[in-house]
């Protein structure tokens, strides 16, 4: 039987985490022949995702740019991969959620008549401006879109109400949890001895991240000065702060948090493998990323989110994360309260996961073949 030529498209490193456990089951299966495309809209910190997981692109478009902006990553993605499906003819373009390489490969894939599948399909907040832009890339590539992989009932709602058509709905879960329980591991050492060194068990150690758009400016701003009043406020908190490579993230970030060396760690993005347990080993994150929501409940740790929407009501309704916003004094309040109610925080520590069981890869090959099998 002729295999199904399957172009896996991905740029971010969140891409990259969720797409690499279906990637290397697209490689295992007989059924399919599997092609990757890098766009690298992210750089080292894709390339370090892609290392982990053994996945090698065919195409690599190597597009990122220091400061690059919207339009510069989206000419770049839409030429690319336009040459790229030119090149191979796949029977499938592959994307994965919502960033300018999901929705440009996906408009590529459209104008060469294509058909796409977009996995982590359906999540909105149905506010245009928030995230940003995020919440559009989403809404335009299931306009695309042929095969939609919804990690959860309520996404598929949402792409019903978009009019999508039910028989091309499948939910799956999400492949970030495959890819998280394939890492996680409690007798790792972290490569940074500081990471080793730290007192996980009588500190409170709090993992902040954050790099949305829609914060860049006054909310980041804000998010940093809760952090500079909770450590100040109490000496048994720490924070460490992997800093996304924006450099105006970082550049803020030292402005703001240099004078508390010690206290508060401004370390380079970790590695996954490091990222996921170091999340299993403190007591409390701090986030405005959207894959950190998704993975908190199977680590069962408890998710202050950064931002004033989520595209992820399950983890609020399931428990274990809970939306903060973006005012310095609600957001060290909450912080305050969850570290000093102990009820509080272990009924926050559940770790039931609304996003899946792991098999999500499993289901979205089953579905793509099934549909094939149809022509
Ligand atoms: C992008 C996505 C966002 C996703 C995020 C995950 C868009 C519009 N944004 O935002 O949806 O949540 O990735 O992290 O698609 N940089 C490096 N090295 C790297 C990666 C980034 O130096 O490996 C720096 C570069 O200066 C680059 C800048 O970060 O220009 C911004 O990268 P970009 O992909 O444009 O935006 P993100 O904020 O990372
Ligand atoms: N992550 C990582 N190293 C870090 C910070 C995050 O590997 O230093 C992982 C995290 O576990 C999650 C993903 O990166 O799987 C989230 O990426 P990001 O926050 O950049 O993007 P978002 O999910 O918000 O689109």
């Amino acid at each position: 039987m002729k295999k199904i030529k399957v172009l896996s498209i991905f740029g971010t490193r969140p891409e990259g985490i969720k797409m690499c456990p279906l990637i290397k089951a697209l490689e295992k299966d007989e059924r399919f022949e599997s092609i990757v495309c890098n766009t690298a809209q992210h750089r080292e910190m894709l390339d370090e995702v892609l290392s982990i997981f053994g996945i090698n692109a065919q195409y690599d478009l190597n597009i990122m740019k220091q400061g690059q902006t919207l339009v510069d990553v989206s000419s770049e993605v839409l030429k690319g991969v336009t040459a790229v499906i030119k090149d191979c003819s796949p029977d499938l373009v592959l994307v994965h959620g919502d960033t300018s390489t999901t929705f440009n490969s996906a408009l590529a894939a459209f104008y060469e008549k294509i058909l796409v599948g977009h996995v982590e399909a359906g999540l909105r907040t149905n506010d245009m401006y928030s995230p940003f832009p995020e919440e559009i890339n989403r809404k335009l590539t299931a306009a695309i879109a042929t095969l939609h992989f919804a990690p959860t009932e309520t996404n598929k709602n949402n792409l019903l109400k978009e009019g999508i058509s039910k028989e091309n709905i499948f939910i799956t879960g999400n492949t970030v949890i495959d890819a998280l329980l394939s890492i996680i591991d409690d007798e790792l050492v972290f490569e940074q001895p500081m990471l080793n060194d730290i007192n996980y068990n009588n500190k409170n150690i709090i993992l902040l991240t954050t790099h949305r758009r829609e914060n860049w400016g006054e909310p980041m701003e804000n998010i940093f000065k809760s952090i500079v009043k909770l450590i100040k406020d109490d000496d048994n908190i720490e924070v460490i702060f992997p800093m996304h490579k924006n450099p105006s993230i970082r550049t803020l970030a030292h402005n703001y948090f240099d004078e508390f060396y010690g206290r508060i760690h401004l370390i380079e993005p970790l590695e996954y493998v490091e990222f996921a347990n170091l999340m299993s080993r403190v007591k409390l994150i701090m986030t405005d990323s959207g894959g950190i929501q998704e993975e908190a409940p199977t680590l069962g740790k408890p998710v202050l989110v950064l931002r004033t929407e989520t595209e992820r009501p399950e983890a609020v309704k399931a428990g274990t994360v809970k939306l903060v916003g973006i005012g310095t004094e609600n957001i060290v309040n909450e912080t305050k309260k969850i570290l000093s109610n102990k009820d509080l925080y272990d009924n926050m520590s559940k770790s039931e996961n609304p996003y899946g069981d792991g098999k999500a890869c499993e289901r979205i090959l089953t579905k793509i073949s099934k549909y094939f099998s149809q022509y």
